[in-house]
Protein backbone atom coordinates (compact mmCIF):
# COMPACT_ATOMS: atom_id res chain seq x y z
CA UNK A 1 0.00 0.00 0.00
CA UNK A 2 1.26 3.46 -0.44
CA UNK A 3 2.59 5.19 2.19
CA UNK A 4 2.71 8.98 2.82
CA UNK A 5 5.30 9.97 5.28
CA UNK A 6 4.78 13.88 5.93
CA UNK A 7 6.67 16.35 8.26
CA UNK A 8 4.65 19.17 8.22
CA UNK A 9 1.01 19.36 8.20
CA UNK A 10 -1.26 22.39 7.16
CA UNK A 11 -5.05 21.88 8.64
CA UNK A 12 -7.08 24.81 7.65
CA UNK A 13 -10.98 24.98 9.57
CA UNK A 14 -9.02 23.21 12.76
CA UNK A 15 -10.42 25.63 15.49
CA UNK A 16 -14.32 23.97 13.89
CA UNK A 17 -16.02 20.63 14.57
CA UNK A 18 -14.69 18.11 12.96
CA UNK A 19 -11.34 19.56 12.30
CA UNK A 20 -10.89 20.19 16.01
CA UNK A 21 -11.22 16.41 16.56
CA UNK A 22 -8.68 16.03 13.24
CA UNK A 23 -6.22 18.39 14.60
CA UNK A 24 -6.39 17.10 18.17
CA UNK A 25 -5.99 13.17 16.88
CA UNK A 26 -2.74 14.30 14.60
CA UNK A 27 -1.23 16.12 17.12
CA UNK A 28 -1.20 13.30 19.61
CA UNK A 29 -0.58 10.51 17.25
CA UNK A 30 2.56 11.93 15.31
CA UNK A 31 4.80 13.78 17.37
CA UNK A 32 7.60 14.19 14.84
CA UNK A 33 5.20 16.08 12.85
CA UNK A 34 5.13 19.75 12.62
CA UNK A 35 0.98 20.46 12.93
CA UNK A 36 -0.20 24.16 11.37
CA UNK A 37 -3.80 25.12 12.18
CA UNK A 38 -5.15 27.95 10.15
CA UNK A 39 -8.86 29.17 10.95
CA UNK A 40 -9.95 32.26 10.24
CA UNK A 41 -12.61 31.78 13.57
CA UNK A 42 -15.62 32.48 12.37
CA UNK A 43 -18.40 31.98 14.44
CA UNK A 44 -18.43 28.34 13.91
CA UNK A 45 -14.19 28.38 15.26
CA UNK A 46 -13.31 28.85 18.81
CA UNK A 47 -9.93 28.06 20.31
CA UNK A 48 -11.11 26.43 23.02
CA UNK A 49 -12.06 23.30 21.00
CA UNK A 50 -8.39 22.77 21.50
CA UNK A 51 -7.34 24.06 25.09
CA UNK A 52 -5.71 20.87 25.86
CA UNK A 53 -3.00 20.50 22.76
CA UNK A 54 -2.63 24.69 22.42
CA UNK A 55 0.55 24.46 24.32
CA UNK A 56 1.93 21.11 22.52
CA UNK A 57 5.32 21.48 21.00
CA UNK A 58 4.39 19.80 17.73
CA UNK A 59 1.04 22.02 17.31
CA UNK A 60 0.63 26.17 16.11
CA UNK A 61 -2.11 28.11 14.98
CA UNK A 62 -2.26 30.40 12.34
CA UNK A 63 -5.43 32.74 12.17
CA UNK A 64 -6.32 33.77 8.71
CA UNK A 65 -8.82 33.26 6.26
CA UNK A 66 -8.47 31.19 3.34
CA UNK A 67 -9.62 33.44 0.83
CA UNK A 68 -7.08 36.03 1.30
CA UNK A 69 -5.01 35.13 -1.88
CA UNK A 70 -1.72 37.23 -0.65
CA UNK A 71 -2.08 35.40 3.14
CA UNK A 72 -2.12 32.27 1.39
CA UNK A 73 0.69 32.68 -0.98
CA UNK A 74 2.93 34.01 1.85
CA UNK A 75 2.01 31.27 4.18
CA UNK A 76 2.96 28.32 1.49
CA UNK A 77 6.11 30.44 0.41
CA UNK A 78 7.33 30.66 4.26
CA UNK A 79 6.41 26.70 4.92
CA UNK A 80 7.09 24.00 3.14
CA UNK A 81 4.11 22.32 3.98
CA UNK A 82 4.38 18.56 2.72
CA UNK A 83 0.56 17.87 2.83
CA UNK A 84 -2.66 20.17 2.88
CA UNK A 85 -5.63 18.82 4.93
CA UNK A 86 -8.43 20.77 4.19
CA UNK A 87 -11.35 21.21 6.28
CA UNK A 88 -12.16 25.02 6.56
CA UNK A 89 -15.78 26.31 5.19
CA UNK A 90 -19.14 27.26 5.47
CA UNK A 91 -20.62 24.24 6.43
CA UNK A 92 -24.71 24.95 7.09
CA UNK A 93 -26.74 24.70 4.69
CA UNK A 94 -29.74 27.06 6.54
CA UNK A 95 -27.29 29.44 6.35
CA UNK A 96 -26.66 29.03 3.02
CA UNK A 97 -30.06 29.54 1.59
CA UNK A 98 -29.83 32.71 3.49
CA UNK A 99 -26.13 33.91 2.35
CA UNK A 100 -25.16 31.92 -0.86
CA UNK A 101 -22.22 33.95 -1.74
CA UNK A 102 -20.46 33.37 1.51
CA UNK A 103 -20.67 29.67 0.82
CA UNK A 104 -18.84 30.48 -2.75
CA UNK A 105 -15.97 32.76 -1.38
CA UNK A 106 -15.09 30.55 1.03
CA UNK A 107 -15.82 27.28 -0.11
CA UNK A 108 -14.82 27.53 -3.90
CA UNK A 109 -12.54 30.61 -4.13
CA UNK A 110 -10.94 29.87 -0.83
CA UNK A 111 -9.72 25.96 -2.07
CA UNK A 112 -8.91 27.72 -5.41
CA UNK A 113 -6.25 29.66 -3.32
CA UNK A 114 -5.27 26.83 -1.33
CA UNK A 115 -4.78 24.45 -4.93
CA UNK A 116 -2.88 27.74 -6.42
CA UNK A 117 -0.48 27.63 -3.48
CA UNK A 118 -0.57 23.84 -3.14
CA UNK A 119 0.73 23.90 -7.11
CA UNK A 120 4.19 25.48 -6.07
CA UNK A 121 5.21 23.01 -3.01
CA UNK A 122 3.98 20.27 -5.10
CA UNK A 123 6.11 20.62 -7.54
CA UNK A 124 9.39 20.42 -5.31
CA UNK A 125 8.06 17.07 -3.14
CA UNK A 126 6.87 14.27 -4.74
CA UNK A 127 5.01 13.53 -1.54
CA UNK A 128 3.13 16.39 -1.46
CA UNK A 129 -0.52 15.53 -1.13
CA UNK A 130 -3.85 17.91 -1.09
CA UNK A 131 -6.49 15.84 0.92
CA UNK A 132 -10.07 17.72 0.60
CA UNK A 133 -12.48 16.75 3.35
CA UNK A 134 -16.25 16.80 1.45
CA UNK A 135 -19.30 15.87 2.02
CA UNK A 136 -22.04 13.20 0.66
CA UNK A 137 -24.88 16.27 0.19
CA UNK A 138 -22.29 16.79 -3.18
CA UNK A 139 -24.54 13.63 -4.71
CA UNK A 140 -27.73 14.93 -4.37
CA UNK A 141 -30.68 13.01 -2.91
CA UNK A 142 -31.87 9.46 -2.96
CA UNK A 143 -35.14 7.88 -2.61
CA UNK A 144 -36.13 5.22 -0.37
CA UNK A 145 -33.61 2.76 -1.61
CA UNK A 146 -29.83 2.65 -2.45
CA UNK A 147 -26.61 4.21 -0.87
CA UNK A 148 -24.23 7.02 -2.54
CA UNK A 149 -21.46 5.53 -3.71
CA UNK A 150 -18.00 7.00 -5.10
CA UNK A 151 -19.20 6.72 -9.07
CA UNK A 152 -22.63 8.51 -7.99
CA UNK A 153 -23.44 11.21 -10.34
CA UNK A 154 -22.72 14.41 -8.73
CA UNK A 155 -26.37 16.26 -8.11
CA UNK A 156 -25.97 19.01 -5.42
CA UNK A 157 -29.32 21.13 -4.33
CA UNK A 158 -28.56 23.45 -1.84
CA UNK A 159 -26.05 26.51 -2.12
CA UNK A 160 -24.26 24.68 0.42
CA UNK A 161 -23.77 21.37 -1.91
CA UNK A 162 -23.34 23.29 -4.80
CA UNK A 163 -20.60 24.98 -3.79
CA UNK A 164 -18.96 21.74 -2.07
CA UNK A 165 -19.55 19.85 -5.43
CA UNK A 166 -17.90 22.97 -7.21
CA UNK A 167 -14.44 22.79 -4.83
CA UNK A 168 -14.23 18.50 -5.43
CA UNK A 169 -14.81 19.59 -9.14
CA UNK A 170 -11.82 21.84 -8.87
CA UNK A 171 -9.38 19.60 -6.70
CA UNK A 172 -10.02 16.76 -9.24
CA UNK A 173 -9.51 19.27 -12.26
CA UNK A 174 -6.02 20.10 -10.68
CA UNK A 175 -5.35 16.87 -10.50
CA UNK A 176 -6.24 16.32 -14.10
CA UNK A 177 -4.91 19.80 -15.58
CA UNK A 178 -1.27 20.28 -13.23
CA UNK A 179 -0.73 16.90 -11.83
CA UNK A 180 -1.58 17.75 -7.76
CA UNK A 181 -1.61 14.87 -5.81
CA UNK A 182 -4.99 15.09 -4.39
CA UNK A 183 -7.16 12.73 -2.70
CA UNK A 184 -10.62 13.50 -1.67
CA UNK A 185 -13.29 11.93 0.83
CA UNK A 186 -17.26 12.70 1.11
CA UNK A 187 -18.54 11.68 4.66
CA UNK A 188 -22.16 11.58 5.92
CA UNK A 189 -23.49 13.90 8.55
CA UNK A 190 -21.47 13.94 11.84
CA UNK A 191 -22.40 14.58 15.51
CA UNK A 192 -20.33 14.63 18.97
CA UNK A 193 -18.45 17.47 21.16
CA UNK A 194 -17.84 20.84 19.73
CA UNK A 195 -20.11 20.95 17.30
CA UNK A 196 -22.11 24.15 17.49
CA UNK A 197 -25.71 24.32 18.12
CA UNK A 198 -27.04 25.15 14.89
CA UNK A 199 -26.88 21.61 13.40
CA UNK A 200 -29.77 18.75 14.31
CA UNK A 201 -28.10 16.98 17.00
CA UNK A 202 -26.94 20.05 19.20
CA UNK A 203 -29.06 22.66 18.62
CA UNK A 204 -31.60 19.71 20.01
CA UNK A 205 -29.51 18.89 22.91
CA UNK A 206 -29.27 22.50 23.81
CA UNK A 207 -32.96 23.49 23.33
CA UNK A 208 -34.28 20.41 25.44
CA UNK A 209 -31.61 21.47 28.37
CA UNK A 210 -33.19 25.29 28.24
CA UNK A 211 -36.24 24.06 27.54
CA UNK A 212 -37.15 25.51 24.18
CA UNK A 213 -39.05 24.49 21.21
CA UNK A 214 -37.65 21.62 19.15
CA UNK A 215 -38.03 22.52 15.33
CA UNK A 216 -38.50 19.52 13.19
CA UNK A 217 -38.43 20.69 9.52
CA UNK A 218 -41.72 19.59 7.60
CA UNK A 219 -42.80 16.06 8.96
CA UNK A 220 -39.68 14.90 10.25
CA UNK A 221 -39.57 12.13 7.59
CA UNK A 222 -35.97 13.19 6.08
CA UNK A 223 -33.07 10.33 6.64
CA UNK A 224 -29.35 11.09 7.34
CA UNK A 225 -26.73 8.58 8.06
CA UNK A 226 -24.84 9.57 11.32
CA UNK A 227 -21.17 9.10 11.77
CA UNK A 228 -19.72 9.92 15.04
CA UNK A 229 -16.94 12.84 14.30
CA UNK A 230 -14.02 10.79 16.38
CA UNK A 231 -14.96 8.20 13.88
CA UNK A 232 -14.47 10.68 11.06
CA UNK A 233 -10.97 11.57 12.34
CA UNK A 234 -9.53 8.32 12.75
CA UNK A 235 -10.72 7.74 8.85
CA UNK A 236 -9.58 10.78 7.73
CA UNK A 237 -6.09 10.16 9.17
CA UNK A 238 -5.96 6.29 7.34
CA UNK A 239 -7.04 7.86 4.02
CA UNK A 240 -4.37 10.58 4.19
CA UNK A 241 -1.45 8.55 5.62
CA UNK A 242 -2.99 5.21 3.28
CA UNK A 243 -5.27 6.56 0.90
CA UNK A 244 -4.74 6.23 -3.19
CA UNK A 245 -3.68 9.62 -4.46
CA UNK A 246 -6.74 10.56 -7.12
CA UNK A 247 -9.19 8.93 -5.56
CA UNK A 248 -12.37 9.40 -3.52
CA UNK A 249 -13.84 7.30 -0.40
CA UNK A 250 -16.86 7.70 1.02
CA UNK A 251 -17.12 7.75 4.76
CA UNK A 252 -20.60 6.73 6.30
CA UNK A 253 -22.15 5.29 10.08
CA UNK A 254 -24.08 2.75 8.45
CA UNK A 255 -26.57 4.29 10.17
CA UNK A 256 -29.43 6.04 8.73
CA UNK A 257 -32.10 7.52 11.15
CA UNK A 258 -35.72 9.25 10.09
CA UNK A 259 -35.34 12.55 12.02
CA UNK A 260 -37.96 12.29 13.29
CA UNK A 261 -36.95 9.19 15.15
CA UNK A 262 -33.82 10.29 16.11
CA UNK A 263 -35.10 13.89 17.98
CA UNK A 264 -37.60 11.29 19.90
CA UNK A 265 -34.48 8.89 20.69
CA UNK A 266 -32.64 12.25 21.93
CA UNK A 267 -35.49 13.13 23.77
CA UNK A 268 -35.56 9.74 26.13
CA UNK A 269 -31.98 9.78 26.56
CA UNK A 270 -32.00 13.64 27.69
CA UNK A 271 -35.32 12.63 30.61
CA UNK A 272 -33.27 10.21 31.48
CA UNK A 273 -30.15 12.45 31.82
CA UNK A 274 -32.32 15.36 33.52
CA UNK A 275 -33.92 13.02 35.68
CA UNK A 276 -37.28 14.07 34.19
CA UNK A 277 -40.09 12.20 33.80
CA UNK A 278 -40.31 9.70 30.34
CA UNK A 279 -42.65 12.15 27.88
CA UNK A 280 -41.07 15.76 28.95
CA UNK A 281 -38.96 16.61 26.21
CA UNK A 282 -40.84 14.85 23.21
CA UNK A 283 -43.53 17.60 24.36
CA UNK A 284 -41.20 20.29 23.23
CA UNK A 285 -41.16 18.83 19.41
CA UNK A 286 -42.82 21.19 17.11
CA UNK A 287 -43.34 20.73 13.67
CA UNK A 288 -42.44 24.24 11.74
CA UNK A 289 -42.13 24.87 7.81
CA UNK A 290 -39.55 22.91 5.98
CA UNK A 291 -36.26 23.80 4.77
CA UNK A 292 -36.75 24.42 1.06
CA UNK A 293 -34.94 21.58 -1.16
CA UNK A 294 -34.54 19.39 1.45
CA UNK A 295 -32.84 16.76 0.55
CA UNK A 296 -34.64 13.16 1.21
CA UNK A 297 -32.60 10.68 1.95
CA UNK A 298 -28.13 10.63 2.44
CA UNK A 299 -26.54 7.40 2.91
CA UNK A 300 -23.18 6.30 2.34
CA UNK A 301 -22.00 2.89 0.81
CA UNK A 302 -18.63 2.83 2.60
CA UNK A 303 -17.59 -0.55 1.40
CA UNK A 304 -14.20 0.97 -0.45
CA UNK A 305 -12.81 1.96 2.44
CA UNK A 306 -14.12 -0.58 4.44
CA UNK A 307 -12.46 -2.81 2.16
CA UNK A 308 -9.25 -1.17 1.21
CA UNK A 309 -8.12 0.50 4.72
CA UNK A 310 -10.11 -1.35 6.84
CA UNK A 311 -12.13 1.21 8.50
CA UNK A 312 -15.65 1.08 10.05
CA UNK A 313 -17.26 3.20 12.93
CA UNK A 314 -15.82 2.11 16.32
CA UNK A 315 -19.43 3.09 18.45
CA UNK A 316 -22.90 2.07 18.11
CA UNK A 317 -25.43 5.48 17.76
CA UNK A 318 -26.11 4.82 21.53
CA UNK A 319 -23.02 5.08 22.54
CA UNK A 320 -21.74 7.82 20.28
CA UNK A 321 -25.33 9.59 21.36
CA UNK A 322 -24.44 9.53 25.23
CA UNK A 323 -20.83 10.30 24.96
CA UNK A 324 -22.35 13.50 23.37
CA UNK A 325 -24.58 14.02 25.72
CA UNK A 326 -22.68 13.54 28.21
CA UNK A 327 -20.04 16.51 26.93
CA UNK A 328 -22.56 19.15 26.15
CA UNK A 329 -23.61 18.57 29.79
CA UNK A 330 -19.74 18.85 31.14
CA UNK A 331 -19.03 21.71 28.84
CA UNK A 332 -22.12 24.32 29.54
CA UNK A 333 -19.44 26.96 29.76
CA UNK A 334 -18.67 26.41 25.87
CA UNK A 335 -22.17 26.15 24.84
CA UNK A 336 -22.51 29.62 26.75
CA UNK A 337 -19.72 31.15 24.79
CA UNK A 338 -20.49 30.13 21.91
CA UNK A 339 -24.49 30.56 21.79
CA UNK A 340 -23.08 34.52 22.80
CA UNK A 341 -22.60 36.87 19.35
CA UNK A 342 -24.55 36.75 16.71
CA UNK A 343 -26.24 33.52 17.94
CA UNK A 344 -29.66 34.79 19.27
CA UNK A 345 -30.22 36.92 16.15
CA UNK A 346 -29.99 34.06 13.84
CA UNK A 347 -32.34 32.16 15.82
CA UNK A 348 -34.54 34.46 16.50
CA UNK A 349 -35.37 34.32 12.39
CA UNK A 350 -35.46 30.55 12.62
CA UNK A 351 -37.94 30.22 14.77
CA UNK A 352 -40.62 32.88 13.17
CA UNK A 353 -42.77 30.04 12.35
P1 LIG B 1 -17.53 23.94 11.03
O1 LIG B 1 -18.47 24.95 10.46
O2 LIG B 1 -17.73 23.44 12.41
O3 LIG B 1 -16.03 24.50 10.98
C1 LIG B 1 -15.52 25.19 9.88
C2 LIG B 1 -14.22 25.86 10.31
O4 LIG B 1 -13.70 26.56 9.17
C3 LIG B 1 -14.40 26.88 11.43
O5 LIG B 1 -13.39 26.71 12.40
C4 LIG B 1 -14.25 28.22 10.73
O6 LIG B 1 -13.72 29.24 11.56
C5 LIG B 1 -13.30 27.86 9.58
N1 LIG B 1 -13.47 28.77 8.44
C6 LIG B 1 -14.63 29.15 7.84
N2 LIG B 1 -14.38 30.02 6.86
C7 LIG B 1 -13.03 30.18 6.82
C8 LIG B 1 -12.17 30.96 6.00
N3 LIG B 1 -12.64 31.75 5.03
N4 LIG B 1 -10.83 30.86 6.22
C9 LIG B 1 -10.35 30.06 7.20
N5 LIG B 1 -11.12 29.33 8.02
C10 LIG B 1 -12.44 29.39 7.82
O7 LIG B 1 -17.52 22.76 9.97
P2 LIG B 1 -17.41 21.19 10.20
O8 LIG B 1 -18.75 20.65 10.43
O9 LIG B 1 -16.32 20.91 11.14
O10 LIG B 1 -16.97 20.74 8.74
C11 LIG B 1 -15.60 20.71 8.36
C12 LIG B 1 -15.49 20.24 6.92
O11 LIG B 1 -16.07 18.95 6.80
C13 LIG B 1 -16.23 21.14 5.93
O12 LIG B 1 -15.45 21.23 4.77
C14 LIG B 1 -17.52 20.40 5.67
O13 LIG B 1 -18.01 20.69 4.38
C15 LIG B 1 -17.07 18.96 5.80
N6 LIG B 1 -18.11 18.00 6.23
C16 LIG B 1 -18.87 18.26 7.33
C17 LIG B 1 -19.80 17.32 7.73
C18 LIG B 1 -20.64 17.53 8.97
O14 LIG B 1 -21.54 16.73 9.25
N7 LIG B 1 -20.40 18.54 9.78
C19 LIG B 1 -19.98 16.14 7.01
C20 LIG B 1 -19.18 15.91 5.89
C21 LIG B 1 -18.23 16.85 5.51
P1 LIG C 1 -28.40 19.52 9.69
O1 LIG C 1 -27.88 19.11 11.03
O2 LIG C 1 -28.56 20.97 9.40
O3 LIG C 1 -27.48 18.80 8.60
P2 LIG C 1 -27.71 18.66 6.99
O4 LIG C 1 -28.76 19.62 6.57
O5 LIG C 1 -26.36 19.04 6.47
O6 LIG C 1 -28.07 17.23 6.75
O7 LIG C 1 -29.81 18.84 9.49
C1 LIG C 1 -29.99 17.44 9.61
C2 LIG C 1 -31.42 17.12 9.28
O8 LIG C 1 -32.27 17.70 10.30
C3 LIG C 1 -31.91 17.74 7.99
O9 LIG C 1 -32.84 16.85 7.37
C4 LIG C 1 -32.62 19.01 8.40
C5 LIG C 1 -33.19 18.64 9.75
N1 LIG C 1 -33.30 19.74 10.73
C6 LIG C 1 -34.50 19.97 11.38
O10 LIG C 1 -35.52 19.27 11.15
N2 LIG C 1 -34.56 21.00 12.29
C7 LIG C 1 -33.49 21.79 12.55
O11 LIG C 1 -33.60 22.73 13.39
C8 LIG C 1 -32.26 21.53 11.89
C9 LIG C 1 -31.05 22.38 12.14
C10 LIG C 1 -32.20 20.49 10.98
Amino acid sequence: MEKNIPKSILITGGAGFIGSHVVRRFVAQYSNYKIVNLDALTYAGNLENLKDVQNTANYSFVKGDITDTDFINDLFSRNKFDGVIHLAAESHVDRSISDPLSFVRTNVLGTVNLLNASLELAKNNPNFLFYHISTDEVYGSLGEKGLFKENTPYNPNSPYSASKASSDHFVRAYGETYKLPYIISNCSNNYGPNQFPEKLIPLFIHNIIQNKPLPVYGDGNYTRDWLYVKDHAEAIDLVFHQGKKGETYNIGGFNEWKNIDLTRLLCRLMDKKLNRAEGTSEKLITFVKDRPGHDLRYAIDASKINKELGWEPSVTFEEGLEQTIDWYFENKDWLGHVTSGDYLEYYKKQYQE
